[in-house]
């Protein structure tokens, strides 16, 4: 297997490993290769629950923050306000920083925002990505800093990376314009970000239960900001997990559908899949996807009724109801 970038910084001498004090790795994707890393001072920060329960799964401690490091590494995310975030929060804990990316994820951009801050530091390029090393004070980024939920121009509660950041998402906006006047009493949004369906649900005065469902803590931090609402309950969980102590009659869903640059179709088959085991024997699915993902076939599978209940030239808006006895298989 080839060498990751942090593997072969460390066996050629470019990077060392402090001797004492924690190593704090900010938000590693599945996978990402640690194993140079000494398990019983390193501290993962995540807050996308499939992450942090993989590393946890690893033997690593998770933790949503920290406070200080010897050591600190940035995995960097595709956002690229997020990515800044985080070297300015890398740059409170005091050690040595660390960026790891991926030329996709805009590292060469943040690499030379930085070393136009800070001069020249050592740098390595490999596997379509960059290592970069650097010491800096909080003063370095302060104008980077990010310190929880804002208000953003729609309104609402968001942070630097959840998802529809920037505005609401064109297909949730179709897909509430869709529902029916009347939900059934308990409801459950998977995937519910920082709460725009769920809050266009509770509009809806049969509902008594709202149940959002969100792997992404930073979506649900603004969730809760944004909805404010005594019948909404917030699950900080993997959709595709989610267990609930009664069935649901209505979900709601706008399904991720890649967790890297490539489409996942996979990812919403589960949710659909997840729908059908949570929901009641009478209950209803709706769901609003791309009009190019293959949904079809999964809700199928999952449901005896199936049909195109709205949508435009983008987006394609399904109504699933009766879910079938072997539903709720995971994919
Ligand atoms: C397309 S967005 C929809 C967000 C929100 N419902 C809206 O309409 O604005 C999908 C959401 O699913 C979340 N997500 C991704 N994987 C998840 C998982 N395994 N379990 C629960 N939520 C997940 C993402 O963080 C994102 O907020």
């Amino acid at each position: 297997m080839a060498r990751s970038r942090l593997s072969t910084a460390l066996s050629e001498g470019f990077l060392s490993l402090p001797e004492d004090g924690d190593i704090v790795v900010i938000r590693p994707p599945v996978g990402h290769d640690l194993s140079d890393l000494p398990r019983d001072r390193t501290r993962i920060i995540h807050g996308f629950r499939p992450d942090a329960d993989f590393w946890s799964e690893m033997g690593f401690e998770v933790a949503r923050s920290t406070e200080n490091a010897a050591l600190t590494i940035v995995v960097v995310p595709r956002s690229k306000r997020q990515a800044r975030a985080l070297v300015a929060k890398a740059a409170t804990l005091g050690g040595a920083i660390v960026v790891d990316g991926a030329k996709t994820d805009g590292v060469d951009g943040l690499f030379r925002e930085i070393r136009s801050r800070l001069g020249e530091m050592p740098s390595i390029t490999k596997a379509h990505g960059r290592l970069f090393a650097f010491t800096a004070t909080a003063a370095d980024f302060a104008d980077w800093a990010h310190e929880g939920p804002e208000k953003g121009p729609q309104g609402y509660y968001i942070q630097p990376g959840i998802f529809s950041e920037d505005g609401t998402d064109r297909g949730s906006v179709l897909l509430a314009e869709t529902l029916p006047a009347k939900l059934g009493a308990r409801v459950a949004d998977l995937g519910a970000g920082w709460g725009y369906l769920a809050a266009q649900v509770l509009t809806r005065d049969t509902v008594e239960q709202v149940h959002l469902v969100e792997a992404e803590a930073d979506a649900l931090d603004c969730a809760r900001l944004n909805i404010t609402d005594d019948r909404a309950a917030f699950h900080w969980a993997d959709a595709r997990d989610f267990t609930a102590d009664q069935p649901f009659d209505t979900v709601v869903c706008n399904p991720p559908f890649h967790t890297s640059r490539k489409a996942e179709p996979s990812l919403g088959e589960a949710f659909i899949a997840a729908a059908a085991r949570l929901l009641s024997p009478q209950g209803e699915l709706w769901l609003v996807a791309n009009r190019h993902l293959p949904y079809e076939a999964a809700l199928r599978e999952a449901f005896t009724t199936v049909e195109e209940a709205g949508g435009d030239s983008a987006f394609k808006i399904f109504r699933a109801a009766r879910p079938k006895r072997d539903r709720g298989r995971r994919r």
